[in-house]
């Protein structure tokens, strides 16, 4: 089987996580930008890939590279490939694209001559032409085309990965899932416990939304690959997917997954619905019987003790609003995490995740460390705080399940 570039895009910020997974999954780094990590491989590696990274959104498999001037250069260099190898005559297409090409001011220009280009190739070796759509949901063709140079890739994920498939009650400003999972291994809260080292190193998560923080902190310690929980990838509809291989490979991440934890996962939110929601989608994750949930507003929240040494995470993201009015209580807000990290969570470190560094100020306490994200196109920073054990006043860490 031929080796490939296989070019596996994330959000902006995230490539040096996603670096990390694939050195550890043994595939060598060819490249990073500030949005993808370039890897190479066979279209079967394209499956485990699938499988198993947390942090990317698509992984794209390098069909053919060529120069382009014009659409009907495209057109033309489209067609010499052997695109009834990959798509079956009774199939679907989908083409999305990034172009940056002088003769083409609308993108989808480009992906129709793209997808012309496809069908006609198709129809002329086989005698029927697949159907064509928006739909990414079977096989989804991806062109890169910058100045005169094209790349085509077979998109082997489809769907983007970031939709794991467990949130299902997403409420209003949700973490995006493989974001979750960067910002969580930023913390080095995945190594310690795949390490094994630490055992107990909880995980709190006040204002825990929809739960994806919570949900994903879950997956990662038990060592669940998150494509377990999806059952339709774009490599499934190319012509010879190798379904043996797949389910080979679910049943290794199956036998390799935890069923149990080592550490607490508590999640709590002040709004009922949040709460109900993030069960839910922990429920539909597989993880819900493991997240200890409770309705209460942050500063309430129990944090275990863990007598002396590290007790692990206590992970924050408050909202961070535009609006002024907003502005004045989420001050009030951000002091009281302040408060809060202080006075009851000494032992633990404490993460805030914000998109607004003013109201973080207002947290009052000396960040050890900065690190930048991006959320939906606004920069962001993951805040970590060390937080010493003396001043905690002990409090009950009893959950109090809803
Ligand atoms: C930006 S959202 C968190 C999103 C979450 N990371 C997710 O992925 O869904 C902020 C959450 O904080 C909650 N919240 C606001 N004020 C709170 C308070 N005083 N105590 C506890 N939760 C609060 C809101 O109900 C909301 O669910």
């Amino acid at each position: 089987m031929e080796k490939s570039l296989i070019l596996i895009t994330c959000a902006k910020g995230i490539p040096p996580y996603l670096r990390e997974e694939l050195l550890a999954m043994g595939f060598p780094v060819l490249d990073e930008t500030i949005a993808n990590v370039a890897t190479e491989g066979t279209i079967d590696d394209t499956l485990r890939l699938n499988l198993l990274l947390r942090t990317a959104h698509r992984v794209l498999f390098l069909i053919r590279e060529f120069a382009a001037p014009d659409a009907d250069a495209l057109y033309r260099e489209v067609s010499e490939i052997a695109w009834e190898e990959y798509i079956a005559p009774d199939g679907y297409v989908c083409v999305t694209s990034s172009v940056d090409n002088p003769t083409i001011r609308d993108s989808r220009f480009a992906n129709v001559k793209c997808k012309d280009a496809i069908v006609d190739r198709i129809k002329e070796k086989c005698g029927q032409r697949p159907d064509s759509g928006p739909e990414q949901d079977r096989t989804v063709v991806n062109l890169y085309w910058k100045d005169e140079r094209c790349s085509l890739y077979i998109d082997t994920s489809g769907e983007p990965l970031s939709r794991r498939g467990y949130r299902k009650i997403p409420l209003a400003a949700p973490m995006q899932e493989t974001l979750a999972a960067a910002v969580i291994q930023a913390t080095g809260w995945t190594s310690v416990q795949a390490s094994g080292q630490k055992r107990n190193s909880h995980f709190i998560n006040p204002m825990c939304g929809s739960g994806t923080l919570a949900i994903e902190a879950a997956l990662i310690v038990l060592n669940r690959a998150p494509g377990l929980l999806r059952n339709n990838f774009g490599f499934m509809h190319i012509i010879g997917f190798n379904e043996s291989l797949w389910n080979e490979l679910r049943s290794q991440a199956e036998i390799a997954a935890k069923k149990a934890l080592d550490c607490r996962i508590i999640a709590t939110d002040i709004r009922i619905e949040a709460v109900e929601a993030a069960k839910k989608n922990a429920a539909i994750a597989g993880v819900g019987h493991l997240i200890e949930f409770a309705v209460c507003d942050y500063a309430a929240t129990p944090i275990p003790d863990v007598g002396s040494g590290r007790g692990g995470i206590v992970m924050l993201n408050p909202e961070y609003g535009e609006r002024m009015g907003k502005i004045k209580t989420l001050e009030e807000v951000y002091k009281g995490i302040g408060d809060f990290f202080k006075q009851k969570c000494g032992g633990y470190t404490g993460y805030l995740f914000t998109g607004n560094l003013d109201l973080a100020k207002k947290v009052g306490l000396r960040a050890k460390r900065r690190v930048p994200f991006f959320n939906g196109g606004i920069e962001c920073r993951l805040l970590e705080y060390e937080l010493y054990e003396g001043s905690r006043k002990d409090i009950n860490a009893e959950v109090k399940h809803v």
